[in-house]
């Protein structure tokens, strides 16, 4: 197995930023790239925002400065020509996945492992865009990345054993749990999340119940951390439809179809709470206020 020193991160938003993080934290060095410096910045100081909260817990092995001393932002590709593996968190759009690899390919070391966090954009599409199919993987994350333990390593139908052992080592060295799957849309989790996300929705669509006593049910009757659409409007509106729609194109399966509502929502710039307005309005973070009252119309009485 490969030694991994050196990460590279492509893109310093809500997931680069976790990944660069969590990289860190395990004594990794971390270069991360983006576009423009003021992204790193952004990124950055929510890394540093994060690192406070754990250190306020005591949960933090050495002085949070020093884990910040280990990771530094680029907007310069040649910076990640020594890294070991470079891990994708760019937008979702598969031109843009594999321009970035092909222009990476011919700079970064030959044998360095190229990674991608994608939740539904196919890896082997993606890998046919450099020279180096047999060394890349998927290793997706969840939301937020510095808390949730798992992390899925994603296999090719080429890709060699030695690069994919060494992946899931190195998520074992980051504190994660990994899990091993094989590159169908989806993988394990959202296979099994998104037809639950979207029934929800149908379910609302159905008049079963209100936003809240969805969310109240789910929560506290099957002891979710948050409700269906809490979840929604916590990883996004416009990702979760992103996803649905790909794997839809996959498997042509009702289960995996965005229902009008979402599509709505998603069309109005509802995005959830990233932008304020989803399931709930969050104007308040503190206080979510439930949409039923905008959304009537779309829920039988
Ligand atoms: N960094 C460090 N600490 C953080 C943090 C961060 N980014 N965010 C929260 N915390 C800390 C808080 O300070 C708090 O600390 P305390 O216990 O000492 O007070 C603790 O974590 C718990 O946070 P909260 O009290 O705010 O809220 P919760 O107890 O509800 O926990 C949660 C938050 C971990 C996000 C939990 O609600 C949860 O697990 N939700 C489900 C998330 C989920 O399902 N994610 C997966 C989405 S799917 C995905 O990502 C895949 C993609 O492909 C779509």
């Amino acid at each position: 197995m490969m030694e991994i020193k050196k990460v590279g991160v492509l893109g310093c938003g809500l997931m680069g930023s976790g990944i660069a993080q969590v990289c860190a934290m395990a004594g990794f060095d971390v270069t991360a790239l983006e576009i423009e410096q003021k992204f790193i910045d952004k990124g950055f100081a929510g890394i540093r925002k994060s690192l406070g909260r754990f250190a306020e817990k005591g949960a933090l092995k050495e002085p949070a400065d020093n884990i910040f001393a280990r990771l530094k932002g680029t907007t310069r590709k040649e910076d990640l020509a020594d890294c070991d593996i470079v891990i994708e968190a760019i937008i979702e759009n598969l031109d843009e996945k594999r321009k970035m690899y092909a222009s990476l390919d011919p700079i970064v070391k030959p044998a360095a492992i190229f990674a991608s966090n994608t939740s539904s954009i196919s890896i082997t599409e993606t890998m046919t865009a450099t020279k180096r199919p047999d060394r890349f993987v998927g290793l997706h994350f969840f939301n937020p990345v510095p808390l949730m333990k798992l992390v899925e390593v994603v296999r090719t139908i080429v890709t060699a054993d030695d690069v994919y052992e060494t992946v899931y080592e190195f998520g074992k060295k980051l504190g994660k749990v990994p899990v091993r799957t094989s590159d169908k849309t989806g993988f394990v989790v959202n296979r099994l999340l998104v037809p639950y996300l979207l029934d929800a929705v149908r379910a609302y669509e159905e008049g079963v119940g209100s936003i809240g006593d969805i969310d109240v049910a789910m929560k506290l009757g099957c002891g979710y951390p948050m409700g269906p659409f809490t979840l929604l409007d916590f990883v996004g509106l416009d990702t979760t439809y992103y996803i649905t729609n790909v794997m839809f194109d996959e498997f042509k399966e009702r289960r995996f179809a965005s229902p009008p509502l979402l599509k709505r929502m998603v069309m109005a710039g509802w995005y959830g709470k990233k932008n304020g307005k989803g399931f709930y309005d969050w104007s308040n973070p503190e206080q979510p206020v439930p949409q039923d009252a905008a959304l009537r119309g779309f829920a039988k009485e």
